[in-house]
């Protein structure tokens, strides 16, 4: 709207007005971005001081239990909350039905205790509950006949997230995407006597072209090979789905539910996040960090900022936790 005044049609309204101070930018800043936000995704390897670059994942390095150890506790000093652990499962021990999920000694139960007897409760530790680092075919859950069974997977499923609590993991997360996975392992944790473990549901996953850089890093796009995960995954082009899933994750004991990918599916975020008002995270991906990574290595964007935007806009979408490879360097960032 115009109005007119003695001196021409200008605007009584000029939202420019604000903008024109860093104090007055302040005072009616709307959404804000703290390492209070983050949760710091890392790749464990077998052995002992081992360090291994992930070629797609710029910056990123998988890295045997003791090289991470001084990783956290600098993430600690830094006030992020939360990291999650992905195994580099060796490939001697991945079978057919993925068996090695279940042993109380693998990868990611060792790691877990390591860092819980090194940090306590000074922050929490996901475990991801799936099967795709432990089969060999690379899928998330059991194949018979060509086909990823559901039920016989959860029953799985349920039995790896008792193993990996019972090994100090703070908050199961399952990436499976079978159907009714939430309570049964919700059933299974309460009665291990883990009813203090918390669920973060990857509830609105998508099968994605994003996350080629992580199967590199956990060794899982070989087993995977040509085959994808489009019958357990939702499809990109689905919005309401993502809303009746959350809906059932949270009916059957979710704690928090997780949209991924990040960036290419805010809306999803932000419609959640309104539908149902409850904790939401979002994952922003490995291609997601690959290719903000990859420009800013060539200088065609500046790396730092583009990093820190990426991250507020999750937040200004609705959601509260932010899964990120990013993590450590943007807490870096944010206290300069
Ligand atoms: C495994 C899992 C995946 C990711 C997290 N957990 C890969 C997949 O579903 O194939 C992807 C994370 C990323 O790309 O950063 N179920």
């Amino acid at each position: 709207m115009t109005f007119h005044s003695s001196r021409g049609p200008y605007p009584a309204t000029r939202l420019r007005r604000l903008r024109q101070f860093p104090w007055s930018r302040a005072l009616v800043n709307e959404t804000s971005l703290t390492a209070a936000d983050l949760i710091w995704p890392l790749f464990v390897l077998p052995g002992k001081d081992k360090e291994e670059p992930v070629v797609s994942l710029p910056g990123v390095s998988r890295m045997s239990v003791d090289r991470l150890l001084p990783q956290i506790d600098r993430a600690i000093e830094l006030g992020i909350p939360a990291i999650a652990l992905f195994p580099v499962t060796p490939a001697e021990c991945k079978s057919d039905d993925g068996a090695e999920a279940l042993n109380p000694d693998n990868l990611i139960c060792t790691a877990t205790r390591t860092i819980r007897a090194e940090f306590g409760e000074q922050l929490g530790i996901v475990c991801d509950v799936a099967l795709d680092p432990y089969t060999t075919h690379g899928q998330d859950g059991l194949l018979r006949d060509g086909k990823i069974v559901n039920d016989a997977t959860v029953e799985v499923l349920s039995q790896q997230a008792v193993v990996q609590a019972a090994a100090g993991a703070s908050v199961i997360a399952p990436s499976d995407m079978m159907d009714g996975r939430i309570g049964a392992i919700r059933t299974a944790l309460d009665a291990a006597g883990h009813d203090g473990v918390l669920l973060m549901s990857y509830a609105a996953k998508y099968a994605s072209a994003f996350y080629g850089p992580f199967r590199d890093a956990v060794g899982s796009k070989g087993n995977l090979g040509s085959g994808d995960k489009k019958t357990y995954q939702m499809q990109p082009s689905a919005s309401d789905e993502a809303l009746h899933e959350v809906s059932l994750d949270l009916a059957e004991g979710a704690d928090i539910v997780m949209v991924k990918p990040g960036m290419p599916y805010l809306d999803i975020v932000q419609r959640i996040k309104s539908e149902f008002s409850v904790p939401t995270a979002v994952y922003q991906v490995s291609g997601e960090y690959a290719m903000l990574s990859a420009a800013a290595a060539n200088g065609w964007i500046d790396g730092t900022a583009c990093m820190l935007e990426s991250l507020l806009a999750f937040r200004r979408a609705g959601a509260d936790m932010i899964l990120t490879y990013f993590a450590l360097q943007a807490a870096e960032a944010l206290r300069e």
